[in-house]
């Protein structure tokens, strides 16, 4: 094979067979040298008359991850894939594909070609094209609807979530399960078949397609399957269009041929470019930019969670979900009875929604023990504390898991915004002293904050991100700063919204708009969620006059509108409904306190909502890179769509800005500065980068930050 191309394929024979081991670590995607080597040595195993059967595998924990991502969008050489998929379909000798690991997208497509599939146990099978906003496009929406029928394929394809091999044999996606030598359980199962005349294609079994035909609720239920689940997205309407098509052409080439046309409108879509953009942002955020990738992970076998609340519950069962036994420790008996309670509710619904078997149920709550006694907790490998934020309480706590927990424990502490170095003050191992930020609901919620501490070790950084990866989260590292990175944020994002809503705007319509931006939630009905009295509280303690942005939510809460909980905040709810309802009873509030701070209220537009509200998320973001508090402008865009509800398929905040150009984000923020010059000043960051190269993605690594401060200040007048 050549060198330039990249990746390989392995060939050699068995007997009368022959074996295409796919070999382009670490998970065997189908770049170049693989489509290279595939297309070369398929047509070798048929030339050579000793070879009378043909199994294709993957080497490693991979068969084919799928096509090769950071190929889309560049120049590529080697064969079309399609090409290559039908010289294999079209082989004279039966193929059979070994499938050793995971076989998603082009790597199940290339499966779905051959005339036989067999997994081992272990095996993971899925088309989650649409995770990239793209479609199944090397015949998966022609083929799977004809393997498992056009209702079950368009579910699996709009979910874009991966099946056990367990589920696919009982599908009919694979024929066979290996329990023991996956090769020589193919190499028997082919040679049985190897006499037969006929080997069967899976693009001549129409059977089930012709069933659904004239049948409207096939695609009417797969179109409100992904008006719920995929709003505002592209490619699961093309999904859809490809497998009409299959349904619907007699010509399973010409429902081929749609099935590219319809893949390069995805291909062309910028929907794309954005949720790849989050694809490799999330690996990238895994890496930690001054930490050696091989440095030693410590061993996390055990885990202890202080504090038995939603957040603690939560949190316990994502160590149980990563296999990891978990003590749940509460001082309060029947706060730790409730506590698990919870925690077998939310199990139980896994297992009535069928998300969960009663047999995975009882496992991960065998792995679940409570306790009342911290000295429970000595032989644990990492602790993590979640109880209510107050730094003396958590201190104190610290102190104690210090002298009762081994030498080798890494202690987290599941803040939202106290400092963790004054946490880890209070024990004498400050190294193993981590925030671990998780979002509510812990056991569902995918973003996590790891929090780095001054004296946070290369060891447990790096130890507390692949466990991350393992409890399947979005980790992001940021420093311990003020609000680290998400509610910092969210703080600018709050503050324009109740601005909106003191210059004429109503919360409907400021929510409105940003819905239909994509959030999945506007901002109003999220402080309703979270509970207008918290702010009120906090500052009539603090004895702290109310700031000019708050004193509608503080004006409402006076009349105990604190959101959800009363059943009335911004919105009114009906007994025992989330559903906001319009209150008109609260405009006369929001013209009297306009009134009373002199602001003239006005028509404002959906588009100046969105702007003031996302640019601000934007200038505050380039503020948190230039202070090295993110690593990456990517890692705040993994941040905001993973814990905030921010569409996917925008790319996240900072992706957003680069779409719209870092100037004309500028121009923007120069227009609302006539109406707050102070918040609307350029973050420096952004201003040299708009200057500089126009993008986020070309921000300076950390190290050369410190190069920009200083012609920030020589040239910028400081600011
Ligand atoms: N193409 C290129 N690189 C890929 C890749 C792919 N399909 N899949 C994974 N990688 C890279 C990752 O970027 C990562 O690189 P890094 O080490 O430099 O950060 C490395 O492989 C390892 O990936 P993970 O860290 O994700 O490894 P895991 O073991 O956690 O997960 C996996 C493995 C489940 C295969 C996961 O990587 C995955 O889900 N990959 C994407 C699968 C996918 O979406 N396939 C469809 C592609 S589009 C397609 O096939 C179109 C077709 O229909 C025409």
């Amino acid at each position: 094979m050549t060198n330039e191309l990249k990746g390989k394929v392995n060939y050699s024979v068995n007997g009368n067979i022959a074996i295409l081991e796919v070999d382009n670590p670490p998970v065997n995607p189908l770049s170049s040298g693989v489509r290279a080597g595939l297309a070369e040595y398929i047509v070798k195993a048929n030339e050579d008359d000793a070879i009378e059967g043909i199994i294709l595998t993957g080497a490693g924990r991979s068969f084919i991850a799928g096509a090769d991502i950071s190929e889309f969008g560049q120049k590529s050489d080697g064969p079309d894939l399609h090409t290559t998929l039908k010289d294999i379909e079209f082989s004279k000798k039966p193929v059979l594909a070994a499938i050793n690991g995971t076989a998603l997208g082009g790597g199940l497509e290339t499966a779905l070609v051959c005339n036989y599939r067999m997994g081992t146990n272990k095996a993971i099978v899925g088309l989650p094209e649409v995770n990239l906003g793209l479609l199944p496009g090397a015949g998966g929406t022609q083929r799977l609807p004809r393997l498992i029928g056009p209702s079950q394929a368009l579910k699996m394809m709009i979910a874009g979530t991966p099946m056990s091999a367990k589920k696919a044999l009982q599908q009919g996606i694979i024929d066979a399960i290996s329990e023991n030598s996956l090769m020589e359980d193919a190499i028997a199962f082919l040679q049985e078949k190897i006499g037969s005349s006929e080997h069967p294609k899976v693009r001549d079994k129409n059977e089930k397609v012709l069933e659904a035909r004239g049948d409207e609720n096939v695609l009417a239920e797969a179109k409100a399957l992904a008006a719920k689940t995929r709003r505002g997205q592209f490619a699961p309407g093309q999904i859809i269009a490809c497998v009409e098509a299959a349904i619907n052409e007699d010509d399973f080439d010409v429902g081929m041929k749609k099935e590219s046309e319809y893949f390069l409108e995805c291909l062309m879509n910028p929907q794309r470019e954005a949720m790849i953009h989050i694809f490799f942002g999330e690996r990238a955020a895994s890496k930690i930019s001054d930490i050696p990738k091989d440095t030693p992970l410590l061993p996390i076998n055990s885990a202890g969670i202080v504090g038995s609340g939603t957040m603690g519950g939560g949190i316990a069962m994502n160590f149980a979900n990563a296999g990891i036994p978990v003590l749940v420790l509460d001082q309060d008996e029947k706060n730790l009875e409730r506590g698990m309670g919870v925690i077998e509710k939310n199990y139980q619904m896994m297992v009535d929604r069928g998300r969960m078997s009663q047999e995975q149920k009882d496992m991960v709550m065998g792995l679940i023990t409570p306790t009342l006694t911290y000295d429970d907790l000595a032989n644990i490998d990492i602790a993590v504390e979640a109880v209510y934020e107050n730094l003396d309480l958590k201190q104190e706590i610290f102190k104690k898991l210090d002298t009762i927990t081994k030498e080798h424990a890494i202690l987290a502490s599941n803040t939202s915004g106290l400092d963790i170095d004054a946490i880890a003050a209070s024990t004498s191992r400050p190294g193993k002293v981590v925030g671990t930020h998780f979002f509510s609901p812990a056991n569902v919620m995918r973003l996590l904050e790891v929090v780095r501490g001054k004296d946070s070790s290369d060891e447990t950084m790096a130890t507390v991100m692949s466990l991350g990866k393992k409890m399947g989260k979005a980790a992001v590292v940021s420093l311990n700063a003020p609000g680290f990175i998400g509610n910092r944020m969210l703080a600018g994002y709050t503050y324009q919204a109740n601005m909106l809503l003191l210059e004429g705007a109503l919360p409907n319509q400021v929510d409105s708009a940003l819905e239909s931006f994509g959030m999945s939630m506007g901002p109003f009905r999220m402080m309703d969620l979270v509970g207008l009295d918290l702010g009120w509280r906090a500052r009539k303690l603090a004895k702290m006059e109310t700031p000019l942005a708050n004193k509608i939510s503080d004006a409402l809460c006076e009349q105990d509108r604190f959101g959800q909980k009363t059943s009335k905040g911004f919105y009114n709810y009906s007994e025992g409904s989330r559903a906001p309802n319009p209150a008109p009873e609260n405009e006369a509030i929001y013209k009297e306190i306009s009134e009373q701070n002199k602001i003239e209220r006005r028509e404002i537009s959906d588009q100046e909502i969105v702007d003031r509200c996302i640019l601000a998320l934007v200038n505050e973001g380039a503020r948190i890179l230039e202070e090295g508090v993110a690593q990456r402008s990517g890692d705040m865009d993994i941040v905001y769509i993973n814990g905030y509800g921010f569409p996917i398929w925008r790319g996240g905040p900072m992706f957003y800005a680069n779409q719209q150009g870092l100037s004309e984000v500028i121009n923007k923020m120069k227009d609302f500065s006539a109406l707050d010059e102070n918040f609307w000043k350029p973050a420096p960051m952004l201003k040299w980068l708009a200057e500089e190269s126009g993008t986020f993605g070309e921000a300076p690594a950390p190290e050369e930050r410190a190069e920009l401060l200083s012609f920030r200040n020589t040239n910028m007048g400081g600011v």
